[in-house]
């Protein structure tokens, strides 16, 4: 692997506007501007663009809503993240997530101005009609249209200054009214289950759409109770991001925002939300009664830019990030745990449930350990169903080098580990009704390592070009390559 260089080339863009900027410059989006249709239409391109791992969408002209332009897609490739964390587009994925690790390291404090670009206008009251957003019916199926597909969703601690950051996804049932996720398990869960629901008291939210790439991207993580994600959004962004009082509470929302909508979770009133094609590839779980919010007041910049993407088979916006942030989060863990971890790789491809981990093998069944390390935390347990730990010589980023280890080094009966009985997901495709209601799930290791009880003549030579040629022969074709074969 290249030896890897650290540092940014440039702060991120602070918002969309500089993000599609920078994005034009790179030839990384593009502009839409037929006429295209909110019902189905915008969700379709979105979808084939992340299939085709092609461009962000700038949707210009929308059947409906003249005044607003529509964001597709903002992230869904590493070149894009490259681009959102003030990088070149072409720098290689092991290096972009080692920015992202060393970020997690050093967070930034946010900046709290007096007043932001996100409360240009203001709607209040019987004024407000969530239909006056260009909200897209995302997949034919779906149970409504979604406003929260790529999106921030806030809610503050009521005892401290903690403003939690998530992206949970929700959908509109009327003008003012949307059904959501706010499942105990999620750090807004904790706030309203812990704090507002004994009280019998409704939690004030604030949803930002189209806040900075970095930023909603960030609302994906799981920092844990007390941790405010805006500080790593900084410290990605490589500086400091912008906060703005909301107007009916004190929640601190992106100040360059495109669009803020603030008002009331209910504590006591459920509402049919789903079904939504998911981020595993698939629509797994039925409709079902969830959470409420009440919109109060939506504030928006002048000519507002809707920000959406449209999850299903990878590689999504959801993927992207969830790449990034699984692979840094697993290595911490492992790395903390005392386990010789020399790299970590959640491919996008594998929709969060696949997790790849490189070694220097020090002791024999160091990859059932870390079945059980991960397989047992939060991330590995509700998300994750296959493991494949391989050697350090093998780059975890290359999926072709991963699948050549797996098909050559795991011995198909004493390489597989299989843990018949583990939590899962109800979102887990591969199990039958029962088990998704009842999240019984089961796992998977597998060992792509050499045996460390084998004399060193019994393990095969690799026939690579890094392997199978002396040094100054590869360094003599490597410095001629330029000039002798590349195309
Ligand atoms: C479009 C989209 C929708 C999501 N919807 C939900 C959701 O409804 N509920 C949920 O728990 N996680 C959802 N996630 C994943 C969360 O963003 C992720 O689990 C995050 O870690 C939650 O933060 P928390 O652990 O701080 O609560 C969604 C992710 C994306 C990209």
């Amino acid at each position: 692997m290249q030896p890897i260089k650290r540092g940014f080339e440039m702060a991120g863009p602070k918002d969309n506007r500089e993000y599609i900027s920078r994005l034009k410059e790179s030839g990384d989006i593009r502009s839409v501007k037929r006429v295209v249709h909110w019902d189905l239409e915008m969700g379709a391109m979105v979808r084939r663009t992340c299939e085709t791992g092609g461009p962000s969408l700038l949707f210009e002209n929308i059947v409906d809503y003249p005044e607003y332009r529509v964001f597709g897609a903002p992230i869904a490739t590493f070149r894009r993240f490259a681009v959102a964390i003030g990088k070149k587009p072409e720098t290689p994925v092991g290096e972009l997530i080692a920015e992202y690790e060393v970020a997690m390291g050093r967070p930034m404090k946010p900046v709290i101005v007096s007043s932001g670009p996100c409360q240009e206008n203001v709607v209040k009251g019987d004024d407000v009609d969530l239909f006056s957003l260009p909200v897209p019916m995302v997949h034919e199926g779906d149970g409504g249209r979604y406003i929260g597909t790529w999106h921030i969703n806030l809610a503050k601690d009521p005892d401290s200054d903690w403003v939690n950051w998530g992206m949970y996804r929700v959908m509109l049932t009327s003008e003012k009214v949307m059904a959501g996720l706010c499942l105990p398990t999620s750090d807004q869960g904790k706030i309203f289950y812990g704090k507002y629901v004994p009280k019998k008291r409704p939690m004030p939210f604030a949803m930002a759409i189209g806040a900075d790439p970095v930023s909603s991207m960030v609302s994906m993580a799981s920092f844990g109770v007390g941790v405010n994600e805006a500080d790593y959004a900084g410290a990605l962004l490589g500086q400091p991001v912008e906060l703005v009082k909301a107007v009916t509470s004190d929640i601190l929302v992106p100040a360059h925002a495109e669009i803020i909508l603030e008002g009331e979770l209910f504590h006591n009133a459920v509402a049919e939300e789903g079904p939504f094609g998911e981020y595993t590839g698939y629509r797994t779980a039925p409709r079902t009664n969830r959470s409420v919010y009440k919109v109060n007041v939506i504030t928006f910049r002048n000519n507002p830019i809707f920000t959406m993407t449209c999850l299903g088979t990878p590689v999504d916006d959801c993927a992207l990030g969830m790449a990034v942030i699984r692979s840094v989060d697993i290595k911490r863990f492992l790395v903390d745990n005392g386990v010789p971890v020399t790299s970590v790789f959640v491919p996008p491809e594998g929709a969060m449930m696949l997790g790849v981990v490189g070694i220097k093998a020090q002791y024999s069944n160091i990859a059932q350990q870390i079945g059980q390390l991960i397989f047992g935390a939060k991330f590995g347990g509700l998300w994750m169903s296959s493991l494949i730990v391989v050697d350090e010589d093998v780059d975890v980023f290359n999926i072709s080098e991963v699948l050549h280890s797996l098909v050559t080094k795991c011995h198909p009966v004493k390489g597989i580990t299989v843990l018949p009985r583990a939590i899962g997901s109800p979102l887990f495709p591969f199990l039958d009704v029962n088990d998704r209601i009842l999240s019984k799930g089961c796992k998977a290791v597998y060992d792509c390592t050499w045996p460390i009880e084998w004399p060193k003549g019994d393990i095969p030579t690799k026939a690579a070009f890094s392997t199978m040629y002396p040094n100054d022969i590869q360094e003599r074709v490597l410095s001629k390559w330029e000039e002798d074969c590349a195309v």
